[in-house]
């Protein structure tokens, strides 16, 4: 039986150590992932190697953020697409107000197909089918998080690479950097 809470965004991550075995098995085979996270990894491995001032703080996302400081970037891979629409969007505000200006928010992100025949047509590309998908999932599409950005204030919006439901979507903050 599955416990009250295995219906909360995130929960089944947490609570089903076969879920993470089995997404990690898979996760680097998935078509054009590679591809997508290379333009984000590549960016971030250049510009902090060597960089010890790196801290790991563990965070419920479905939570307001704590007080971590002010940062040149924020990134975020696959876990976004887990939370409530209302909370992306208001995560996507408290991104905002930790940036410093100039600073680069980067979602790489499982996102919504326009259809349900793209929906279908993206586990065939993955070779998955369709009742694995993730109940956890609460995919959104590009425009509807592009606007938000736009709207919370981000500069140079864009979904910057996409395939199917994977995208990278990127926002800048005005500004000059120090
Ligand atoms: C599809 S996996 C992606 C794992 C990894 N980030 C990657 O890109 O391969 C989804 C991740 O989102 C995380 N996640 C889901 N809900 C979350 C939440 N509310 N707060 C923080 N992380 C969450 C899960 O723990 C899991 O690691």
């Amino acid at each position: 039986m599955k416990p009250d809470n295995a219906g909360m965004p995130g929960e089944e991550w947490k609570l089903d150590e076969r879920k993470v075995g089995r997404y990690l098995d898979r996760a680097d085979e998935f078509p054009h992932r590679a591809e997508g996270e290379a333009v984000l990894l590549g960016a971030a491995r250049e510009r902090f190697v060597g960089d010890k001032r790196v801290e790991l703080v563990r965070h419920d996302l479905a939570e307001p953020l704590p007080d971590l400081g002010h940062f040149d970037a924020v990134v975020s891979s696959f876990a976004i697409h887990h939370l409530e629409h209302e909370r992306k969007r208001s995560l996507y505000g408290e991104v905002f107000d930790l940036l410093e200006p100039a600073g680069v928010f980067a979602n790489f992100e499982h996102v919504a197909s326009a259809t349900q025949r793209l929906h279908a047509a993206f586990f065939a590309a993955i070779d998955e089918p369709l009742e694995n998908a993730d109940p956890s999932d609460r995919l959104l599409d590009v425009w509807t998080q592009l606007g938000w950005l736009r709207e919370l204030g981000f500069d140079d919006v864009d979904c910057y690479w996409k395939w199917l439901e994977m995208a990278l979507l990127v926002g800048v903050k005005p500004g000059e950097t120090r």
